[in-house]
């Protein structure tokens, strides 16, 4: 895919075909062109330098800059991101690192940024840190293109969609071409959603940013983050970033990461579809409110998140509140194939109140529930036995 003067070249790698399914372009996206008696995808490269004769030039000098590991992970990336069109992306050691590399490397002083107001929650951490520096921040919800009244002036807009934990979503198109109209830039969180669920590039986002620590590599073992963008001087910036704040991923955990990503279409798939039977169980009992899920066709985000993710990949989450604090712990006690863990996007169910965070405006029955790969029937029937077990000891 495509290159910034300065950059690593990619690795040989083989052509990608534009018109394929995604489910089929994940199984090879990064691999390199086959040789004979090498594996499918070498294994993980772990070098802090690299044999280096003569100037300091080459693809791999140092390991803070470059790595071979990194550099197929992040061709792969590219091919799912953006399908259609060269695209670089940037691994980082987080998804924090990715976004905090977006936000610190293209703002500065004076800067005004558009942040949501219901994003993740170290959001308000950075902005904390992006005011120390003299940059103005606005906020706004996700909820109803609201961050379109506070775009005047921005430099940046910083889309999260659909938003976590709250499961909003914005219309992306129409909020990066007023962005755009008035000379912002526009980045948007794709986490939840993954690239296979949803292209922010295609819907006019400059950036796309991710946790890959979540559903990307999906089985709660590796922290990863990624930025990606076809525009050569913004993957500049941002790679440079990596190199001087040094926020890297490890070769393990890239190697880790792209070995993943073949099972991507198959997790995505299931587990939007366990999260939408999960979703149509929880709408009709009585202790459940605020449900939402925009996979299900009453959730007031349906009809727009239809619009611009994805066929049938809504992603994996679905929140709901009940009563109060002390029931939604008995209900958390009374799963049996759902862990009590942070994080989402895994193959194994997980569910938290959120509200033990302090970092989220929910309610203290807020539970955000991320559907793994289990058969949605037995998960379906653990929850609901849960919720019994929770309203009877009540
Ligand atoms: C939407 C979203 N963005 C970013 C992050 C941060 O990712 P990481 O934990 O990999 O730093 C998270 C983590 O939960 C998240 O949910």
């Amino acid at each position: 895919m495509g290159t910034t003067p300065g950059a690593t070249p990619p690795a040989p790698g083989r052509t990608p075909v534009p018109d394929q399914a995604d489910a089929t372009r994940v199984v090879r996206a990064g691999l390199p062109s086959p040789q004979a008696y090498e594996p499918p995808l070498p294994g993980p490269v772990f070098a802090a330098h690299f044999h280096l004769p003569g100037d300091a030039t080459g693809p791999y000098t140092y390991g803070r800059e470059s790595n071979p590991t990194w550099v197929r992970l992040e061709q792969a990336i590219d091919e799912l991101e953006s399908p259609g069109a060269a695209a670089e992306t940037v691994t980082f050691a987080s998804g924090m690192a990715a976004i905090s590399a977006v936000l610190f490397s293209l703002v500065r002083t004076g800067d005004v940024v558009v942040l949501p107001d219901d994003g993740y929650q170290l959001l308000p951490a950075v902005r904390e840190r992006l005011e120390s520096y003299g940059v103005t921040v606005r906020t706004a919800p996700t909820r109803g293109d609201a961050q379109l009244a506070v775009l005047d002036g921005a430099r940046l807009l910083w889309i999260e969609s659909p938003s976590n934990p709250g499961l909003d979503v914005c219309d992306i198109r129409r909020l990066a071409e007023a962005a755009h109209a008035r000379g912002a830039l526009v980045a948007v969180d794709n986490t939840l959603a993954t690239p296979l669920g949803q292209r922010p590039l295609d819907l006019g986002a400059d950036l796309s940013v991710a946790s890959g620590t979540k559903a990307l590599t999906g089985h709660g073992d590796v922290l990863l983050g990624y930025v990606t963008t076809r525009d050569a001087g913004l993957a500049q910036a941002v790679r440079q970033w990596r190199k001087t704040i040094g926020a890297i991923p490890g070769p393990m955990e890239a190697w880790l990461a792209h070995r993943s990503l073949a099972t991507l279409a198959l997790r995505v798939r299931q587990q939007a579809a366990g999260a939408r039977a999960l979703a149509e169980a929880l709408r009709d009992r009585p202790e459940v409110t605020g449900l939402r899920h925009p996979g299900l066709p009453s959730d007031p985000a349906h009809e727009l998140a239809g619009r611009q993710m994805l066929p049938g990949r809504f992603g994996c989450v679905v929140s709901f509140t009940l009563p109060d604090r002390a029931h939604a712990e008995r209900f958390l006690r009374a799963l049996t194939l759902v862990d009590d863990a942070t994080s989402f996007g895994g193959v194994r169910s997980t569910a938290e109140r959120r509200a033990r965070w302090g970092g989220d405006a929910v309610p203290e029955g807020f539970i955000r529930f991320s559907v793994g790969i289990e058969e949605p029937r037995d998960l379906v029937a653990d929850v609901l036995h849960a919720l019994d077990v929770a309203r009877r000891e009540a």
